[in-house]
């Protein structure tokens, strides 16, 4: 995973800026989360990444998507209808910016919110995660493939942009096992899978053109 460090395209900046700041000034408790807390970090622990490696791939859990989260995909969430039109506004937006049909998710992380281990083995490609959070009290942590270290990356207040490749389950040295979790920041990621190279390439170009 690479980390870009800011400046960011301002044109993308002021659309994403403008996401926050209204879904900042609205009542939040008004969105229906899924899951509950994990104060024990089970679910983002070494152990846990040990017990998600066991489930076959063709059994529920080992497919690749996460078992257990607290938060919500907005897109997916049945939330009030206002709130709904502003969360699918942003992702057309995002999506005709980057020209791209490829917006994975939108999740929001309240306060303790978390996801657990997982590898988006079913949903490989060259993949583009813009979070941001309120304070930095979060972190994106992954297992490299090549040497199995843990790595976490604590978010920065504001938008964090991270790329990278999430690799097949028949690409075992790429396949990438990563986690999040937030404590005291909420936190919102717009997640993009994109399977040709090249367009993944445009795109993190676009993001750090600043002309
Ligand atoms: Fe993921």
């Amino acid at each position: 995973m690479k980390v870009h460090e800011p400046p960011f395209n301002p044109e993308l900046m002021e659309m994403l800026d403008e996401f926050v700041d209204w879904f900042y000034s609205i009542d939040r408790s008004r969105i229906n989360l899924n899951g509950s807390p994990d104060s024990e970090e089970k679910y983002t622990s070494t152990e846990w990444l040990e017990e998600s490696k066991k489930i076959p791939v063709n059994e529920k859990g080992g497919e690749g998507f996460p078992k257990h989260v607290y938060g919500v995909d907005m897109l997916m969430s049945i939330s009030p209808a206002e709130y709904m039109q502003r969360f699918r506004k942003i992702s057309d937006e995002l999506n005709q910016w980057f020209g791209s049909k490829y917006c994975a998710v939108q999740m929001y992380y309240p306060q303790n919110g978390f996801m657990d281990w997982h590898n988006n083995g079913n949903a490989s490609g060259y993949n583009i995660l813009l979070s941001h959070s309120t304070t930095g009290g979060g972190w994106f942590r992954y297992q490299d493939p090549t040497d199995a270290n843990i790595i976490t990356i604590q978010d920065k207040p504001g938008w964090n942009i991270k790329t990278g490749y999430y690799g097949r389950h028949d690409e075992p040295r790429r396949l990438v096992w990563h986690c999040a979790r937030t404590y005291d920041s909420e936190r919102i990621t717009f997640g993009y899978v994109i399977p040709h190279k090249e367009m993944w390439e445009m795109m993190i170009e676009d993001i750090l053109n600043v002309d």
